[in-house]
């Protein structure tokens, strides 16, 4: 059975302070009332290490919003699987749309970022989803399809148990428009079967697909009911501890 979760992007949200408090009160609130599912952050890249401190890790994981495709040296700026790592995250969010679109991330520069990211023991919640170009052309399956060959699927089915899979329709994404709960099944169940057809039945059973995109805790029961759904990957609603616990709270 794949694992249920709920996973937070915090984008490029909240300074230091507001980070840590945020993540204290998560902390807190699920201290109080455990979880059903496993519960991630992902944090820029600055609060790594604080929050890292703060939380409990076996009720709340870590992760990185995106790391580098190179391993080490002279790359101004970037930060490496590795350093993402030595913080005592968990996770790192590969392939969003917003990195694809606004900072040219390439299939092959993801795969990079991939190789190193497993290279350096993180788990990945790698984030595939049309535009709305492209659903209303009906290509929603071929390019999800594509996403998943371009990047992953060079994988060992060893590697792939580390990958999590996050559906976000560009076209859901902050935009308050969700995908209907029968739409995000249809094509879960697709991706599950690409997955099948690659590394076979049980591979991809066992493999979680999140659903992103204007998830909120008014809509996450109906989405997780379905069975191909294992939670959802929140960006806006993963900013309050109210908010981001009703979602959690959808797989009671
Ligand atoms: P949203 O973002 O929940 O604000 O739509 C989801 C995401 O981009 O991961």
């Amino acid at each position: 059975m794949a694992k249920k979760i709920v996973a937070g992007n915090w984008k490029m949200n909240k300074n230091l302070q507001e980070g840590i408090e945020l993540a204290q009160g998560l902390n807190e609130a699920l201290a109080a009332d455990k979880p059903n599912c496993d519960v991630i952050i992902c944090t820029p890249f600055i609060h790594l290490a604080k929050v890292s401190e703060i939380i409990n890790h076996d009720v709340i994981n870590l992760g990185a919003e995106n790391c580098a495709d190179k391993a080490s040296g002279a790359y101004t700026g970037e930060v490496s699987a590795e350093m993402v790592k030595s913080t005592g995250a968990e996770y790192v969010i590969l392939g969003h749309s917003e990195r694809r679109e606004y900072y040219n991330e390439t299939p092959e520069i993801l795969k990079e970022k991939v190789d190193l990211a497993l290279a350096n023991g993180l788990k990945i919640l790698f984030c595939i989803g049309e535009s709305l170009e492209q659903r209303e052309a009906n290509e929603q399956n071929a390019v999800v399809k594509a996403e998943l060959e371009g990047s992953v699927f060079h994988l060992s089915a060893e590697q792939f148990a580390n990958i999590v899979i996050a559906y976000e329709p560009i076209w859901a994404i902050g935009t308050g428009k969700t995908a209907t709960a029968e739409q995000a099944e249809e094509i879960h169940a697709y991706i599950r079967s690409v997955v099948a057809e690659k590394y076979g039945a049980e591979v991809a059973a066992n493999t979680s697909i999140l659903y992103g995109g204007s998830c909120k805790a008014s809509n996450a029961p109906e989405l997780f009911a379905k069975p191909d759904i294992d939670g959802g990957l929140i960006g806006g609603a993963s900013l309050k501890v109210a908010d981001f616990k009703g979602i959690i709270d959808a797989w009671k």
